[in-house]
């Protein structure tokens, strides 16, 4: 029977490459998310060569209009497996002595506050599966043990991300409904420049083997992209 994945942020980048890997394993209709359907070129020409196997449907996680608006194009389908991608890395003043404060509340409201309120206007499409899964790409720079300078906004906001996925972790384990994060790797995307260790594919085949294989022992749980734990 066909299964149903939402993927946010997928007209470029680790996003696009999850559509691509849903596309090519197995019987899935594939809701991709994306902030300006009209400008992405890559990923309506995807799906012009499938049979509707691709729902390109706008969305801006940090706008609640855009957010509801996605909902009721939703309506009351069943979501399999909801992907929280979407993020940014934030504006260029995140030093000390440099900060800008609207822009940390800007990644807030795209990193840690998006992925919450996807997750919120979706809930009740991804109770009606029978395996829900809801994950989110987070980071390794959220992380408290990795030793790193700077980069206030971003590195707070996937800690912050991290922080409130295990809140959903522990409220939607009596519903069996698996919550987990994943640092993807430093990959080669507009975001982790070309000089990354991994390409966009090999992190997104890895993540989605992952996602495949999550059980209910996995919910509320820090992963690397190869499946491996991460540390807090
Ligand atoms: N690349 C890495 O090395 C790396 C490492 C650790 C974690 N990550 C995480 O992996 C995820 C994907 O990153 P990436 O490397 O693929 O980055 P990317 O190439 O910069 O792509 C980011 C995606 O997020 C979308 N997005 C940004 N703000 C949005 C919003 N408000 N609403 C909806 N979509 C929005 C972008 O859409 P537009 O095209 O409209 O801007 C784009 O599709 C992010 O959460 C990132 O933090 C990446």
């Amino acid at each position: 029977m066909t299964k149903t994945v939402v993927i946010t942020g997928a007209n470029r980048g680790i996003g696009f490459e999850l559509v691509k890997c849903y596309l090519a394993n197995g019987d899935w209709h594939i809701i991709a998310a994306c902030r300006s359907p009209e400008s992405a070129k890559a990923l309506n020409s995807l799906a012009d060569a499938t049979d509707g196997d691709i729902e390109i449907v706008q969305l801006d996680v940090a706008n609640a209009d855009s957010v509801a608006a996605f909902a009721s194009a939703i309506g009351d389908r069943k979501i399999d497996v909801l992907i929280n991608n979407a993020g940014v890395i934030g504006g260029d003043h995140q030093s000390l002595g440099d900060i800008d404060y609207d822009e940390w509340m800007e990644t807030l409201a795209i990193n840690t506050l998006g992925p919450v309120r996807v997750t919120e206007a979706l809930i009740s499409n991804i109770r009606k599966s029978d395996n829900g899964k809801i994950v989110a790409i987070s980071s390794q720079l959220g992380a408290m043990q990795y030793q790193t300078q700077g980069r206030f906004a971003y590195n707070s906001s996937k800690a912050a991300l991290n922080r409130a996925m295990t809140l959903l972790a522990s409220q939607l384990r009596s519903e069996s409904i698996i919550v987990a994060m994943y640092h993807p790797g430093w990959v080669q995307t507009d975001m982790g420049g070309q000089q990354a260790d991994i390409t966009p594919p090999e992190s997104a085949n890895s993540l989605f083997q992952c996602f495949e294989k999550l059980v209910l022992a996995d919910t509320g749980k820090f992963f690397k992209w190869n499946g491996e734990p991460h540390a807090w």
